[in-house]
């Protein structure tokens, strides 16, 4: 089946999610729609269809999007109520909780998917904060990164922006220690944070990469949890958790005048090319350097 999906075109460069999906559900109506014409029976090929729709989706990238795309066709069947009526509510309430998760400008980022609880804790080995640190998770989801931060850096200001309706009340409420807001990660002013965090997807990170160097400050810090910006070398990198690497990026930033060099601020150990500082915690995890950056 792999094999087969895999020659399927859901999956190209050209398609950027969600059209693929789109035109897999238009081409599965358009059929339904031809054979029902010809005298088809409509339930057998409503269950074909679906299930063809899940082949074709086992080509999209992530598990979610494999999840919308076989599940797009048969929902829209449902609702048509071409196989009979079906409540509004029946169909309405998933649509509305699944767009509460995942409201559609995220759907140009990542999707929920918490950091898990071990992918951060080699951090303190690797980025010396201060206690008045602020530190931003830009698509904060449920608030998962923001407690792996809390725990690591319990003094630091936690702040969280959320796209989702739905993972902002839900973030706000786990953890009220932090400032979350409802909002656009890229409409937000990172110049005043120490630490921007995010966990987003490969195509992002270009973008994210773009605003923290126009946005933030010398020796600030771009975290990013299992995807790299192409082409930028880390000045750490480990991984505790398989397939969810921490890359660290020093913000080299245009100097401004009245703010004090973050250098001092957020200073980052190199685990492989320096000796851990003293009274720090030395990552365990695999580390790699470009720039070596003196303990403080
Ligand atoms: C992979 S999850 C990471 C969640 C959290 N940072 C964590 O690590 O546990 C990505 C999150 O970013 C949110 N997101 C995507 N695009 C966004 C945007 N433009 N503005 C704010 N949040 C966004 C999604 O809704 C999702 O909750």
């Amino acid at each position: 089946m792999a094999a087969f999906a895999s020659s399927l075109p859901l999956h190209h460069r050209w398609l950027r999610w969600p059209w693929p999906a789109l035109g897999l559900w238009l081409s599965a109506g358009v059929a339904l729609r031809l054979l029902v014409a010809q005298g088809a029976p409509a339930l057998p090929c409503v269950i074909g269809l679906s299930g063809l729709c899940a082949v074709m989706a086992w080509r999209a990238s992530t598990p979610w999007r494999r999840g919308l795309a076989a599940a797009g066709f048969p929902a829209s069947v449902l609702a048509s109520g071409m196989l009979g009526d079906v409540p509004a509510v029946g169909w309405l309430l998933p649509l509305g909780l699944l767009l509460l998760a995942y409201p559609l400008r995220s759907w140009s980022d990542a999707p929920i998917y918490p950091t898990p609880r071990e992918a951060l804790s080699a951090l303190p080995g690797s980025l010396h904060l201060p206690t008045t640190a602020r530190i931003l998770d830009a698509g904060c989801g449920m608030g998962h990164g923001l407690r792996a931060w809390h725990r690591l850096y319990p003094q630091a200001r936690i702040e969280g922006v959320e796209w989702s309706p739905l993972w902002s009340t839900v973030a706000r409420l786990c953890c009220p220690w932090a400032q979350v807001r409802r909002g656009d990660l890229w409409a937000d002013d990172w110049s005043a944070l120490d630490v921007v965090y995010v966990f987003q997807r490969p195509e992002s990170m270009p973008r994210v990469w773009e605003k923290a160097q126009r946005e933030m400050k010398r020796g600030a810090t771009l975290v990013s949890l299992a995807f790299e910006v192409p082409g930028v070398p880390t000045a750490a990198l480990f991984e505790t958790v398989p397939g969810r690497a921490v890359h660290i990026y020093r913000m080299p930033g245009r100097p401004r005048s009245g703010l004090k060099s973050a250098s001092s601020s957020a200073d980052m150990q190199n685990t492989k090319t320096s000796a851990p500082c003293e009274g720090s915690t030395p990552s365990t995890a695999t580390s790699q350097d470009r720039t070596p950056i003196p303990c403080s």
